[in-house]
């Protein structure tokens, strides 16, 4: 039996870890990077960093570069880095840069002394391994051990200093019931500085899905996904290993809803005019299928939820 953190990190990073699988995350689950959804994610980043003024945009766990492509062919303009913790993919345009990472909360040492810099870590945070305690008994927090092979658990030892300074400060659990669980959001927080450590000037962006102090999950949120579907939490690096993210810890400028940041950059949803289907058909079933996409990701109860952080690095 091994912490849940340490079980989590070889499941997914090891050297057969799940994310290291030729079909990329792409194969089990998508995002809004992805198809038609990223199209329109591509377009509000290329906003945001006009609006922040920048013109490198990296996307810190891109996948296997499914935005960065859509990026390349609608802004020429902006320079491209993909960072992810497999080679660069074959496919990928010439023209996109790309660092080979550890994985997790690990960097590689190449992404560094950033300027001018728009950093998207989009769905990164929430596969950042954290450690999962459990309230053994009311007041008294112990560190979930999981045994890789199957995904038993059992109490372990107590959390340390820092892990409980964390919870006095964002999930206080002396109201939580025997049972409850506190995913400890430490761990991201150290990432996220790491990462805005790396930029002298610029914008952090990270989006996943999230909670606030006023609406921490009790029982936890880790989860496992596979082709499609969601599966037992296993470590065993068959699945993806997820948990949801405490957004509000992680040192930031501001915190949106997705729906909110993508039309504050100006991406609309509806219909096109009906007038457009006799006019120009295609055009009419291009702006259709645009139309729903841009739905689908500013939706509050699906995608348009998610949360975007926002942070400035040096004096912009
Ligand atoms: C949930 S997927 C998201 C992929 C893509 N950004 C998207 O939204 O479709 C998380 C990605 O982050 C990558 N990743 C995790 N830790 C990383 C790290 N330290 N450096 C670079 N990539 C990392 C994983 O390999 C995986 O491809």
């Amino acid at each position: 039996m091994v912490p849940w953190r340490e079980a989590w990190h070889e499941a997914l990073y090891g050297v057969h870890g799940f994310y290291r699988r030729p079909e990329g995350p792409a194969g089990h689950f998508t995002t809004s990077a992805h198809g038609p959804l990223g199209s329109v994610l591509a377009e509000a980043v290329g906003r945001l960093a006009d609006r922040e003024g920048v013109g490198h945009v990296v996307d810190l766990g891109c996948g296997r570069g499914e935005l960065l492509h859509q990026l390349a062919a609608l802004r020429p303009d902006l320079r491209l880095t993909g960072v992810d913790v497999v080679a660069r993919p074959v496919d990928l345009p010439e023209a996109v840069g790309w660092l080979t990472s550890p994985g997790g909360a690990a960097l590689p040492h190449t992404l560094d002394g950033l300027e001018d810099v728009l950093v998207l870590a989009h769905e990164w945070l929430d596969v950042v391994p954290c450690t999962v305690l459990e309230v053994a008994e009311p007041g008294r927090l112990a560190v979930v051990l999981v045994d890789p092979a199957t995904g038993g658990e059992s109490l372990g030892g107590d959390p340390t200093a820092a892990e409980l300074t964390w919870c006095a400060q964002h999930w206080p659990v002396d109201d939580l019931e025997e049972g409850s669980r506190v995913e400890v959001g430490l761990a991201r927080d150290l990432a996220w500085d790491d990462l805005a450590a790396r930029v002298r000037g610029g914008v952090l962006v990270a989006v996943d899905y999230g909670h606030t102090r006023a609406d921490r999950p009790p029982h936890g949120t880790l989860t496992g996904y596979r082709g499609g579907s969601v599966v037992a939490p296993v470590p065993d690096g068959s699945c993806d290993l997820t948990a949801h993210v405490a957004v509000d810890s992680l040192a930031h400028d501001a915190v949106v809803p997705q729906g909110e940041a993508l039309r504050e950059l100006g991406i609309v949803t509806g219909v096109p005019p009906r007038a457009l289907a006799r006019a120009d058909p295609a055009a009419y079933l291009a702006a259709l299928a645009r139309a729903s996409a841009a739905t689908a990701v500013t939706d509050p109860s699906g995608l348009g939820g998610f949360l975007w952080v926002l942070r400035r690095v040096g004096s912009r």
